[in-house]
């Protein structure tokens, strides 16, 4: 089939590519022209495991290509995906101008029937406002399908090409047909293409986002609940999540939620339940419980140090919000370096793959190390950000040879009481004893 994607950032790149893959005919659209000229040669500009190879296939076999001009790609696509930014606006609404602003040159450039499918995670009632300001100035059919994307990052290119469930949103039984030809290859395992009016799907992303990032939340607060009366957060998760009714995944507590998805959702949902009249009560205590628990580790640190930070070097594993990617959108790294800088600290980091992206946000002011066992030298504790796979397994020893004082804060739960108690360490986790 002739697909169009529009936008090529993380999701309008993982579905282009990903379409292509299965023979489809894509081309991307960008208004970036600098990225598009580099993606023309073949450089993928975002990190994802697995995308450039598929990336590179794609383009040779010329089934994937790139280029500035919407009309080019309109001209091109059967189906045309948005996959276009969402920011949030000051009010924590979901900014629609760069959905709406395309859809208006859409009506204007569009010669025959069209499928336009919201990629985009956007509020309930988009589908409809696209579909009027297309019909403005539109010449021929066309069909609004909402198709909400459930990607992680770090796994997107194998959530696309082997979905759980693919949801589309449409009433145009022209509509939901093709999207259920284009989508075939991809369910071959039987995973269910659920098909339901636009409102509906609109609200299914939203609202499972939401619920990932409250169930996260929950454990959280269960978490700090178990350091108050001794309990081990590690073990009542796994007296819980064997409930199949709860189910095992997303009940790791940590520092908290961060990335460009549930931060944002939350607060666009909560939004948009106001403006509808309805007060989410649950939303409001995630967001607050979650900006709390971004920052769980600074009291157990101040404290070790008897308050005084000034002078202290730290080193940190981790910047990314989480493995497997160099996005470092609303990461709690980001909100433990700003405090303990202001609290007169230094600090040492190491990411397998986030550190350039800090260091654009954060200059000179805090050292980058060339490996993770680099950032520990003339430091006097270890804080761990983020789960890599590269932490799990160090060797203390050396962890103990350069640390000053032998401490290790842990935000994400790496290590076992026990193995730690073997090795004469001081740690401090989320929702376990502290070993001093
Ligand atoms: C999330 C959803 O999982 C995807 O289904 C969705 O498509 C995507 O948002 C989106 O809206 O585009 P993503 O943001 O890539 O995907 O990351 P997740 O793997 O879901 O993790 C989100 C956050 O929750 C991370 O900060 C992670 O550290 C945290 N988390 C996750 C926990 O603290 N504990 C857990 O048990 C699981």
């Amino acid at each position: 089939m002739k697909i169009s994607v529009i936008g090529t950032g993380y999701v309008g790149l993982v579905t282009g590519t990903c379409l292509a893959e299965t023979g489809n005919e894509v081309i991307c659209v960008d208004i970036d022209k600098e990225k598009v000229k580099k993606m023309r040669n073949g450089e993928v500009p975002i990190y994802e495991p697995h995308l450039d190879v598929l990336f590179e296939r794609n383009i040779k076999a010329g089934r994937l290509r790139f280029t500035t001009s919407l009309e080019e790609g309109l001209n091109h696509g059967e189906i045309i995906f948005l996959a276009l930014p969402t920011p949030e606006d000051e009010d924590g609404s979901a900014d629609l101008s760069y959905v709406l602003g395309v859809a208006e040159d859409i009506g204007r450039l569009m010669n025959d029937y069209k499928v336009i499918v919201d990629k985009s995670t956007v509020p309930v009632g988009t589908a409809e406002k696209v579909n009027e300001v297309i019909s403005k100035n539109a010449k021929c059919d066309f069909d609004v399908v909402s198709n909400p994307e459930f990607l992680r990052e770090g796994f997107a290119v194998d959530d696309f090409l082997k979905p759980e469930r693919i949801v589309v949103g449409s009433t145009s039984e022209r509509a939901i047909e093709l999207m259920k030809k284009l989508y075939k290859p991809y369910v071959r395992s039987g995973n269910p293409i659920i098909i339901m009016d636009e409102k509906s799907a609109e609200l299914t992303k939203y609202a499972a986002n939401s619920f990932l990032a409250t169930k996260i939340t929950f454990m959280n607060e269960i978490a700090n609940y178990c350091e108050k009366v001794g309990a081990d957060v590690s073990k009542v998760r796994i007296g819980m999540g064997t409930d199949s009714r709860i189910g095992k995944r997303f009940l790791f507590p940590g520092i908290g939620y961060g990335g460009s998805c549930f931060p944002k959702d939350v607060k666009a949902l909560h939004k948009s339940g106001k403006d509808d009249n309805y007060d989410f009560k649950i939303l409001e205590s995630v967001i607050d419980v979650n900006a709390t628990q971004k920052l769980a580790l600074l009291p157990k640190i101040k404290n070790h140090f008897k308050d005084n930070l000034k002078g202290k070097t730290f080193a940190m594993w981790g910047l990314a919000f989480k493995p497997e990617t160099d996005d470092i959108r609303e990461a709690p790294a980001l909100d433990i370096i700003n405090e303990l800088l202001n609290e007169g600290a230094k600090i040492k980091a190491f990411d397998p793959e986030a550190m350039n992206n800090v260091a654009r946000k954060c200059g000179d002011k805090i050292e980058f190390s060339k490996t993770m066992y680099d950032a520990l030298q003339g430091t006097d504790a270890l804080i761990i950000c983020t789960e890599w796979s590269i932490f799990r397994t160090p060797d203390f020893d050396k962890i103990k040879n350069n640390l000053t004082d032998n401490v290790i804060f842990d935000g994400r739960n790496l290590y076992d009481l026990e193995d730690i108690k073997k090795e004469n360490l001081s740690y401090y986790s989320i929702g376990r004893e502290a070993i001093i």
